[in-house]
């Protein structure tokens, strides 16, 4: 028999709240797409007590290696992305929103499989605590881009003339941070973001890049938690 795994030590309400509301609205026999960061656990561990209760019957796919161990020690059945034609719902987190919804995603380091999970998702509802509400993207957080190890300075140079600072994250350029696929995080700060579908078109395009933490029209609903445990739901506009 699986046992539940040990909640977070330190707790967040804000991030509790929004997690815990989202997992209201999976239902029996969904696929579900299990996100990754603090907020998105909430959730998970949430969904997992009512599988654990309810004997609610789902199928997560996770999107890091770390939400899919946290999914196997809960007791959450996990399904392969490729043996399914959609996935119902996922519920995932965000660094950035703005008002339309675009967002900045990847703080975690899991924005490829977080993007290959959204695109699949018939509903991808966000979780976020109010500081991650912004008016323009890129005004708190740089834009993480997944590159390939192969000439990741020159892949960060061509991204530089792009307007940005590519910085190669990890503690050191000889111990740079790898992606669950392998891969290196170029965290590139732009001074100013006014067109964020464009610019992720642009850096898309750049030989090297794998692909970029913005996330363009994929979140479909937006659950706001606050410290005091209240919750506000927001459609799309
Ligand atoms: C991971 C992500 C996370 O969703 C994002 O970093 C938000 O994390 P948290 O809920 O811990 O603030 O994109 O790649």
């Amino acid at each position: 028999m699986t046992q539940p795994v040990a909640p977070n030590i330190t707790t967040d309400p804000a991030k509790e709240a929004a997690g815990i509301r989202a997992a209201d609205f999976v239902t029996d026999g969904m696929t579900v797409g299990l996100g990754t960061g603090s907020t998105a656990e909430y959730a998970i561990r949430r969904l997992a007590e009512r599988v654990r209760e309810e004997g609610l019957r789902i199928n997560g796919v996770p999107t890091s290696l770390k939400t899919e161990l946290l999914a196997r020690e809960s007791g959450i059945p996990l399904i392969d992305i490729n043996g399914v034609g959609h996935v119902d719902l996922t519920i995932d987190g965000a660094d950035e929103i703005d008002t339309a919804f675009n967002m900045i995603k990847g703080g975690g380091g899991a924005l490829l499989r977080e993007k290959v999970v959204a695109r699949a998702s018939t509903l991808e509802i966000i979780v976020i605590d109010p500081a991650k509400l912004v008016n323009r993207l890129g005004e708190r957080w740089a834009v993480p881009v997944e590159v390939v190890p192969f000439g990741w300075a020159r892949t960060a140079r061509a991204l530089h003339v792009l307007g940005c600072e590519a910085k190669l994250r990890g503690p050191s350029e000889d111990r740079p941070y790898q992606t669950d696929n392998g891969n290196y995080l170029l965290d590139c700060r732009f001074p100013r973001i006014d067109n964020p579908a464009e610019l992720e078109q642009k850096i898309n395009a750049v030989p090297g890049v794998v692909e970029s933490g913005l996330f363009i029209g994929l979140a479909h609903r937006l659950i706001i938690g606050h410290p005091d445990g209240r919750c506000e739901v927001r459609e799309r506009p």
